[in-house]
């Protein structure tokens, strides 16, 4: 029996088959149509891949951010990393596709480190793990390549001074009978989780805050994080700020069956410090959409739609389309069989991720670089 209950997506929890065309309605955003994206190609001068493959598939209110944009009020961008784990593929998707936004649209880029969340929302994970993990997340944003003159890292528990202030604005504009409806509190939470949201509002109004005007923002994220920007989305503009326009993206298919990349499951997803062994490991044993046997799947072909191999192609080792409808093709037709595609994808994941790991490690030296610059304190 089909229902809405069947699936389930908060920022803490995805859980069962989601249906997107149901999630747009349930959640009131927009379809991302043929138009936004001529839009976005207009400006950008070519379409990223991922808007291509409607892996970034919905939005909300980017046409009046590019309503803005070409009246000359130019936006900035924003999304988080919560940090539980190491960086996996799908954390580096939205990495790769907020850089070349902001290589076209040449505008700063906020990027939270809510090791603060975590640490609440965790019970078993402590401050000094979550702000570990979160230098080592910063460490895959910064090879990644995103230019620091123009990007800000934000470390919740560091940057508290700056995000305070603006943080306890938005909470007294949230009450908690909200805050139960929209996120499912219970009396069982803790008093330090309801409050949270209140700081991921904060980078959505901080460039304006900093520069003095109202500037748009747009965050690039998973659709699953959306229940905070509706809250945010009422409560700036009481604040005197924009709404910001937003981007979802789908859940990214974990490498076993069913399940969603997550931080916190080393073997649903290859990790950014994963070694060559790992990758192959991982790879070998992934849930393919393969047949019984070679001779019905030479017959049948595969299916790249139940595959957790192929995503992986799709969101970042093939960018190139007509690559990837070549290997498509071959997969469908029964041409190619999954060992072949498993030895294919362990190829390109190695030669990646030690490009990637060679890179991250250069960074280490330039976390500062990157920090979101604040005021020194003083009393007045
Ligand atoms: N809460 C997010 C997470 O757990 C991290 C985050 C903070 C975020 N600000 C954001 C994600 C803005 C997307 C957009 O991953």
């Amino acid at each position: 029996m089909p229902s809405d209950e069947e699936f389930v997506v908060t920022p803490w929890e995805v859980k069962g088959d989601v249906d997107y065309a149901k999630l747009v309605k349930q959640f009131g955003t927009e379809l991302i149509d043929a138009k936004l994206l001529a839009r976005i190609e207009k400006h950008a001068g070519e379409l990223h891949y991922l808007l291509q493959r409607g892996i970034y598939f919905s939005h909300r209110d980017m046409n009046f951010v590019f309503d803005e944009y070409e009246k000359g009020n130019p936006f900035y961008l924003y999304n988080g990393r919560g940090p539980s784990g190491h960086t996996h593929i799908g954390h580096l998707t939205q990495f790769i596709f907020t850089k070349w936004m902001q290589d076209k649209f040449k505008c700063p880029y906020y990027l939270q480190l809510t090791d603060d969340e975590k640490f609440l929302f965790k019970f078993e994970l402590e401050l000094d793990q979550a702000r570990f993990y979160a230098k080592e997340n910063a460490l895959d944003l910064i090879a990644t390549g995103f230019d620091p003159k123009k990007t800000h890292l934000i470390m919740d528990s560091y940057h508290a001074r700056t995000i305070y202030p603006l943080a306890i604005h938005v909470a007294k504009r949230i009450t908690f009978s909200t805050a139960k409806a929209v996120f499912g509190f219970t009396n069982s939470n803790n008093i330090g989780s309801i409050f949270f949201t209140s700081f991921q509002a904060v980078p959505a109004f901080l460039h304006s805050v900093r520069v003095g005007r109202n500037v748009p923002c747009v965050i690039p994220l998973a659709i699953d994080q959306d229940a905070h920007f509706r809250v945010a989305r009422d409560v700036l503009p009481k604040l005197g700020y924009l709404k910001p326009g937003i981007l979802h993206s789908r859940f990214l298919p974990g490498l076993q069956q069913g399940g969603k990349m997550s931080a916190s499951d080393p073997d649903s997803a290859l990790f950014t410090v994963d070694p060559p062994e790992v990758i192959k490991k991982k790879l070998q044993n992934a849930f393919t959409g393969g047949r019984g046997n070679a001779a019905e799947q030479r017959k049948l072909g595969g299916q790249p739609e139940i595959c957790s191999i192929f995503p992986n192609y799709q969101l970042v080792f093939i960018p190139q389309q007509d690559k990837l409808d070549a290997l498509e093709q071959r997969c469908r037709s029964g041409e190619m069989l999954c060992g072949e595609c498993k030895n294919i994808c362990i190829d390109l994941a190695t030669k990646f991720l030690t490009d990637h790991q060679k890179r991250r490690e250069k960074a280490r030296d330039k976390l500062n670089d990157f920090l979101l610059k604040e005021d020194e304190l003083s009393i007045e």
